[in-house]
């Protein structure tokens, strides 16, 4: 079992490796791999439950996913990001929901999209033993007053912010921080500046770690943002395997006789 102390030890002395997952088989494929850290991501709103955005994912979509990938990973820590307004609403209830995804789900940790009204609730979580990942720079559930998914941090305002950002997460308890979507050089000072673990994704080699959401590393996505590579191409795959299925039902040769079964018990059925 993997452990954020585990994790924090591996930062700098080896790159840190991260992945969604939100099913059972994916899980256990990623953990199988020896991924670091299994993140069951908001994203499955725009993965998995045809959404177009992560907006609408709810606590509860959220908990049956983590359960989902806790019970079939072995090795790696599972974090839980915690859906829009599950959190910096109100205090008792984002505690509970985070704690949720602890006490019911088996998490071992809880992902938070950051801003200024996430550093005394990072602190308050980390006494109450709920480790925290605190994720910066493009933070999509603001997608609205974004107007899209726009790289953060680009001038200098904006970029000394995210580290002032990411030193107060750090001084609050975070185990380890997200930076998505920021100038390279960004993601570098910031990694350079602090202890606390980086994992980028659309920031740049210097991270401590390196995240992709696993549909956009597969391959199964129909569309990927520029910063993901596609390591397979898991969705040409079940196109052809889907393809064929229908194929060989409409010409008549699935099912054959190896897939069918007589029962000698029916001899006297006509
Ligand atoms: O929801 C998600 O998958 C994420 C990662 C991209 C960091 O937040
Ligand atoms: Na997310």
């Amino acid at each position: 079992m993997t452990t954020v102390r585990d994790v924090t030890a591996k930062a700098g002395d080896e790159p840190i490796t991260m992945l969604t997952a939100y099913d059972a088989p994916t899980a256990d494929i990623v953990d199988e791999a020896g991924v670091d850290i299994i993140l069951v991501g908001d994203s499955l709103g725009n993965t998995s439950l045809g959404h177009d955005t992560t907006l609408p994912v709810t606590v509860d979509d959220m908990a049956r996913h983590v359960g989902a990938v806790t019970r079939t990973t072995d090795d790696a820590l599972v974090v839980a990001d915690m859906p829009f307004l599950s959190f910096g609403v109100d205090k008792a209830a984002s505690i509970e929901n985070a704690g949720r995804m602890l006490k019911e789900e088996g998490a071992d940790a809880v992902k938070l999209e950051c801003g200024p009204h996430t550093v005394d609730l990072t602190e308050k979580l980390v006494q109450l033993g709920i480790p925290v990942m605190a994720h910066l720079g493009l933070t999509p559930q603001h997608v609205n007053q974004y107007g899209g998914y726009p790289r953060q941090g680009t001038d200098q305002a904006a970029a000394a912010q995210i580290l002032d950002l990411a030193r107060e997460h750090e001084a609050a308890g975070a185990f380890s921080l997200v930076l998505e979507h920021i100038p390279s050089n960004l993601a570098a000072e910031v990694t350079a500046e602090l202890e606390t673990p980086t994992i980028g994704i659309g920031a740049g080699p210097e991270c401590d770690g390196q995240v992709l959401v696993v549909d956009d590393a597969v391959g199964l996505s129909e569309w990927s943002p520029s910063f993901a590579k596609q390591f397979g191409s898991v969705r040409e795959e079940m196109e052809s395997a889907v393809g064929d299925y229908v194929e060989a039902v409409e010409s008549g040769s699935f099912p054959a006789d190896e897939h069918s079964h007589e029962s000698t018990d029916l001899d006297e059925i006509y």
